[in-house]
């Protein structure tokens, strides 16, 4: 919420406001602020000159009915008679602004957490329709009436007269300026990754942050870690659909992804220094066939780049409820936008393609996911800021997904790695698990002769490992496969492989449930040849 819209809004008379929001007190000051020159800019321009130029902000809940406020301590007056049920609330009003001396008083209406009032009695909305008409058509005072709090769905026949506003992160200044105070330095002394840390955080969960920062007061740095994890956890309570993942440390080893490596530095030039006034520019579209590494990267760009991750499923937003799911993508921008330097994954777009492209079964609500995404994209590059968008697809499906969609990204494919980068994934995930020198050339050799025709990709590697490594543990109770086990484990990939052809036409090779074990491969290695280079194995015949 913006505090120039929330005048304009003022000044235009519209019929009500409203605000979603968990902390609807720390609204108070800003609307007290905004509408007290609001009032004083009306009472100037209004011909009356009895009129006051105090402003009050009268607060209903269910609890106590109206009563005003103080913006500022919170302290709240005595409440106004008879007005703790709604209607008798909306009765209030009623006879506030259409009393001829109160016309020219400064109120703001504020009712609470009206979500629960629309269900729990439908004449409620009447009663509160009837009001916004009067407002509309024929109020003319300085009256205004906010729903803030938990407002939920509106009821139809006022949904349309009331204006929905954001409430809004706390920014970079707000939080600088909480810093300052709580732990009492001057402005130039808060160090800038204390305030990036704290972005994304709601008012009440930055000051709980600041808090916590100023039992470091020596040394506030100290605190970030903390603040960064207990940001993702405050994340995931206000969003808890959607995964967060913090900067990975320990990133898998990729091979071959030069052409990205290189783009991925500029990115993060681009991104570590937004003075100036580069845009990191649109996102990052990987295209390549299943188990090339493409997921891995993300993680590899979050240890790089230093960002934590937020995983973008449209799955996981499309609510089980009904008309849920914009209110999910809402907040899901709304999080990213305030979190401040952040990589989006959207992992495996082409699977969630059918939601993307708007079934009528979901009555056209994927198209207006995608609506509110492709908007969302562009702010993000039109304004630089440091969202970068990671989507990633298997090459099957990428001519359905929408052109507008593809536009957003520079695309990248990912090509199945050749012999000397299958080497070098066998050496950087064997080096993962163990000491030992690895005839990782003879690996590969084997592999790509034991694919079965497919080109072999990172994933086989790390499974052909993962088998060994079981092998090993099956034979001599050991983590650490020896060549043997490994070659043993590629022969195996093939060996007794049945052929299936799915329905796209690729080849599937299936192990039938009744075939023998294999025997251990050719190869043994003896114990004083720890390292061994005896070559191929010869498994043509088998
Ligand atoms: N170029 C590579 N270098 C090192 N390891 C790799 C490489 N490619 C894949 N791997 C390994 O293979 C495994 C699968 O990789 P990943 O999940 O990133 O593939 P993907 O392309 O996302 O697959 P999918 O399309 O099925 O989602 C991971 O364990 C990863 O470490
Ligand atoms: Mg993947």
């Amino acid at each position: 919420m913006n505090e120039k819209t929330l005048f304009d809004n003022f000044a235009a008379r519209s019929a009500a406001l409203s605000v979603e929001t968990d902390e609807p007190e720390v609204l108070l000051p800003v609307v007290s602020e905004v509408y007290g020159r609001f009032f004083s800019l009306w009472i100037r321009q209004s011909m009356d000159k009895k009129t006051s130029e105090n402003s009050t902000i009268l607060y209903w809940d269910g609890l106590k009915g109206f009563r005003p406020v103080d913006p500022h301590s919170l302290e709240e007056g005595t409440p106004v008679e008879n007005t703790a049920g709604f209607q008798g609330a909306v009765q209030h009003i009623q006879e506030t602004i259409q009393n001829e001396d109160y016309e020219t008083q400064g109120v703001v209406f504020m009712i609470a957490h009206s979500k629960f009032l629309w269900a729990s009695n439908p004449a409620y909305a009447l009663a509160f329709e009837d009001l916004l008409k009067y407002m509309n058509y024929f109020y003319q005072g300085p009256a205004r009436i906010m729903l803030v709090g938990v407002t939920g769905e509106l009821p139809p026949m006022v949904a349309n007269m009331v204006t929905a506003m954001d409430m809004p992160y706390p920014d970079g200044d707000a939080i600088r300026g909480l810093l300052c105070s709580t732990l009492d330095k001057a402005p130039k002394d808060i160090p800038v990754a204390l305030i990036d840390a704290m972005r994304g955080l709601s008012h009440r969960q930055a000051a709980e942050a600041a808090r916590l920062a100023g039992t470091h007061r020596s040394d506030p740095l100290s605190a970030l870690d903390d603040i960064i994890a207990k940001k993702i956890e405050m994340l995931r309570s206000v969003a808890p659909f959607v995964k967060f993942m913090p900067v990975v440390n320990d990133p898998p080893p990729l091979i071959g992804i030069e052409g990205l490596i290189n783009y991925a530095k500029r990115l993060k030039a681009v991104v570590e220094h937004p003075e100036l006034g580069v845009s990191p520019g649109g996102g990052l579209m990987l295209l390549g066939e299943p188990g090339t590494g493409k997921s891995s990267f993300v993680k590899y760009l979050s240890h790089m780049m230093k960002l934590p991750v937020m995983v973008f499923s449209f799955a996981d937003i499309m609510g089980s409820l009904v008309g849920e799911s914009e209110g999910r993508m809402k907040k899901v921008i709304q999080a990213t936008d305030a979190i401040g330097p952040v990589i989006v994954q959207m992992d495996e777009i082409e699977k969630q393609l059918p939601s993307m492209k708007g079934q009528a079964s979901d009555g056209g609500l994927g198209t207006r996911l995608v609506g509110m995404i492709l908007p969302w994209m562009q702010d993000v590059f039109d304004e630089n800021r440091p969202v970068i968008f990671v989507a990633t697809s298997n090459m099957t499906a990428i001519h359905n997904l929408p052109p507008e969609f593809l536009s957003r990204f520079m695309t990248f494919v990912i090509d199945e790695p050749d012999e000397q980068d299958l080497a070098s994934i066998f050496t950087a995930h064997l080096s993962r698990i163990s000491q030992e020198v690895y005839d990782a050339e003879a690996l590969a050799k084997a592999l790509l002769k034991n694919a079965n025709g497919r080109k072999p990709v990172g994933r086989d590697v790390v499974q052909i490992i993962r088998t060994a490594q079981a092998n090993a543990v099956a034979d001599r109770q050991e983590n650490v496969p020896d060549m043997d086990d490994l070659l043993t484990a590629i022969q195996d990939m093939r060996v007794g492989m049945r052929e299936l052809e799915a329905p796209d036409g690729r080849k599937i090779f299936a192990k039938p449930v009744k075939a023998k074990p294999l025997q251990r491969a050719a190869v043994k290695r003896s114990q004083s040849n720890p390292l061994p280079n005896a070559g191929l194995p010869d498994f043509s015949n088998n």
